[in-house]
Parts: structure tokens; sequence; C-alpha cells
């Protein structure tokens, strides 16, 4: 249809399919845009989970993910599979999210047939190559490509200033993850039985507190993962302490837990849960220990302490708002700063401030109007 400008927003994992549904929706719902939608499948059963939450059909799927693929390989399968859709699809603009393999390697495709590229998320910055890793480079190439940064806060936003990026194209438009917990809180309230799945556990860990954890970083893999492993056994080693872990499918991760933790009683060690079920988990902990960036973001906006078991972070406003608190992947470390929360109440009642430094909920409409008018 003549006039309508054709947007095609590419995701393949986890994370960047909850930042990008809020915005694939909103495009669907304007008649000045055509959306269409390519998912890499860079991440398999965990990306399909938020589509089938999100009710998000792909117009084109890649299914490139390999087990315990490597970055070379992966990265490789996305530029040249990405390319083609590009081809197929000749979009006015490529939408990308974030930091992953599938977000660097579109926009990448995208400058390759002089597409525009818009970069939600754009801005974040550890400072440092190797944490994250290979994430922090990921964005970099991204902020040089884009025409279009949608920078979620005012620091983001700096840090590309900072980088000579032209101000023009510099917007910030809060983070999309806002938006996504907001429709997933309301899909919730309509229908409680989206949670149910955890009900079991409610029950089994009542009177307990509740210790909500999830890791995947790839520069935590080998010591940074058994150290992780290490803290948790000894938390659950408390009588008042349970743990809630989903664990992610990368089997670096999961050999290890299964290891160490398998069989604890105060441990449960779940699939991946799906988007509704893992906002109910955050809601039922007291804290929560990870070195997710989203969980970052997630955490602080329901008012939950989370300690970011990582040596940098790229979302300091977490950290600058006091509901975050960079503890890294010392075991000692993680379980000192976990019990000072479990302990004392000062401690944890200045941390456990509903704060939202990262968005209101409406960063995917602002995003729309800046691809209406850029
Ligand atoms: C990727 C991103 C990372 C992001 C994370 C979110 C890169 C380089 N890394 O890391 O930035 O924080 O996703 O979770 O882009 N696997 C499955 N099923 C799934 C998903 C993963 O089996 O649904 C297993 C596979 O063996 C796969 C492996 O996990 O090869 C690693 O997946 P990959 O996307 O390469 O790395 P992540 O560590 O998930
Ligand atoms: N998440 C989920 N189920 C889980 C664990 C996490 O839906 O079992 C969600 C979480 O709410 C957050 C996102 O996945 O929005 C974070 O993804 P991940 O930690 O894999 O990646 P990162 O944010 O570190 O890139």
């Amino acid at each position: 249809m003549g006039g309508r400008k054709r947007i095609l927003t590419v995701f393949g994992t986890r994370p960047e399919a909850i930042k990008l549904f809020p915005l694939v929706h909103a495009l669907a719902a304007d008649p000045r845009f055509e959306g269409r939608v390519c998912v890499s499948g860079q991440h398999r059963a965990m990306l399909d989970q938020v589509l089938t939450v999100a009710g998000v059909a792909p117009d084109h799927d890649l299914d490139v993910m390999q087990p315990d693929q490597s970055l070379d390989a992966l990265t490789a399968a996305l530029l040249t599979g990405l390319g083609r859709v590009m081809d197929e699809e000749r979009p006015d603009w490529v939408v990308v999210q974030g930091d992953t393999a599938t977000a660097m390697a579109a926009a990448i495709a995208a400058y390759y047939r002089r597409i525009p590229a818009a970069h939600v998320e754009a801005g974040l910055r550890s400072g440092g190559i190797r944490h994250p890793w290979p994430e922090e480079v990921n964005r970099r190439i991204i902020g040089t490509i884009a025409a279009l940064h949608c920078a979620p806060t005012e620091t983001a936003a700096a840090a590309l200033r900072r980088e000579t990026v032209d101000p023009a194209t510099i917007h910030v438009t809060g983070n999309t993850v806002i938006d996504a917990l907001h429709w997933i809180t309301a899909r919730i309230a309509e229908r409680p039985q989206l949670v149910a799945g955890l009900a079991e556990l409610e029950q089994r860990f009542a009177g307990k507190r509740i210790v909500g954890v999830t890791s995947h970083r790839r520069e935590n893999f080998g010591d940074g993962m058994e150290a992780i492993a290490e803290a948790i056994r000894r938390l659950a080693a408390r009588p008042d302490v349970a743990v809630i872990f989903p664990v992610h499918l990368n089997p670096n991760v999961r050999q290890v837990m299964n290891a160490e933790l398998a069989g604890l009683d105060n441990v449960a060690l779940l699939e991946p849960l799906d988007y509704p079920h893992f906002a109910r988990l955050i809601d039922l902990s007291c804290l929560m220990l990870t070195d997710s960036g989203g969980v970052q973001e997630e955490a602080p906006a329901l008012g939950k302490p989370v300690l970011v078991m990582r040596e940098t972070t790229e979302r300091p406003e977490g950290v600058e708002a006091g509901t975050a608190r960079l503890v890294g992947t010392d075991a000692a470390r993680i379980v000192a700063e976990a019990e000072r929360l479990l302990d004392d109440a000062a401690a944890y009642a200045a941390m456990a401030r509903a704060h939202n430094p990262f968005g209101d909920g409406r960063s995917a409409e602002r995003i729309v109007e800046l691809l209406s008018t850029t």
C-alpha cells in the first residue's frame, strides 16, 4: 500500500523479544506503517516462549540456533540470512534492540544495503570491552551505524554524544522493557491463571524468604558460574531462605547449576519461565540475584533489591537509585551482600523502593512517532 512506511523489526533472543514486542504491537496498530517481523532464531525455546505470550507471528524465521553455538558461526549465519530477508523485504527502516549478535548483524546487513537502522536501547556502555562480552562491542558497532538512537535514559544519550554521534539522531525514549512489564502485569491481572504454574512452589516455600536467581553471561562461564552456584548453595543452607532459579538453556550454565544445586531442599531449579511467570517470580522474591541486563531494569521497577553478579554494569541508573548493587562473582561477597539484606531490615528497606529510572511504559509510542517523522 503506497505511502506506508515499511519497518522490519529484527530480533532473535528472549530479551530482545520482550523489549520489542511492545513496538511490534504499536506498529501493527498504526496505519502509517507496514510492520514486518524477522526473527533470527538465535534462541529457540526461549524466544518462542515470548512470541507465544505476546501473540507475535514473525514473517520470517531464520532458525539459526545450534547447540552451544560459537559466536563466529552464529554471526556468519545471521549476516547472510538477515541480508537475504532485507533484500526480499526492502524495508524503509530496520529496527534492532540492545546488543546481541542478532542486533549487531542486522545493523551491519542494513548498512551494507544503505537501509537506515533504528537502535532501541541505544547508548548503554560499561566502558570495558570484556564486560559484558561480547555485548559491549556489539552495541558500539550498532552505535556507529544507526541513523536513529533511542536511548532509554539521559545517561545513555550522554554516552552517545560523547562518542560524537550526531545529537539530532539521539532521543531519550525510556526503555521498552517497562512497556512490556506494564503489558504483562495487566494481562496477569485479567487472567491470574497465567501464573498458576508457580502455585505449587509458593506453597512448598510458604514462610520462607524467596531469593530469585538468573545467570547466563558468557564472561561468567567457568569460575564465575561455579562461584555463583557456591553462593546459592550457602544461602540456601539457611532455613529461612528458598531459592527459585529458572536456569538458562545454555549448556555452559546448566551443567554447572545441575551438578552443584540439583536436589537441594531449599533450591528449585526450573526450566526458563515464560514472561508472566518470571514477572510473578520477581513479585514473590524478596531480592533478585542476577547477571542479567533486563532483570536489572525490571526488579527496581517492581521495588525489589537486585544484587548484580557482575564486575561492571552498563545500567548505572539502578545503582544510583539505590535499588541495585554490583557484587561481582566472588561467592563470599555475594553471600555477605545477600545476608546483609536478609538480616538488616534497615538495609533492606533502603533498597526496596519502587523506583523507575528506566521508563514510564510509553517508550514504544515515542519510538513510533520518531519512526514516522525521521
Ligand atoms: C545471548 C546474547 C546475550 C543475551 C542472552 C539473553 C549474544 C552474543 N549473546 O546469549 O547478549 O544476554 O542471549 O539470554 O548475542 N539455548 C537453547 N535454547 C534457547 C536458547 C539458548 O538451547 O532457547 C542454548 C543453545 O545451546 C545455544 C546456547 O544456549 O547455542 C547459547 O545461546 P546464545 O544466544 O549464543 O548465547 P546466550 O548466552 O543465550
Ligand atoms: N526472563 C524470563 N524468564 C526467565 C528468566 C528471565 O522471561 O526464566 C526475562 C526477564 O524478565 C527479562 C529477560 O528475560 O525481561 C532477561 O533476559 P536474559 O537475562 O536472558 O538476557 P539479558 O537481559 O541479560 O540480555
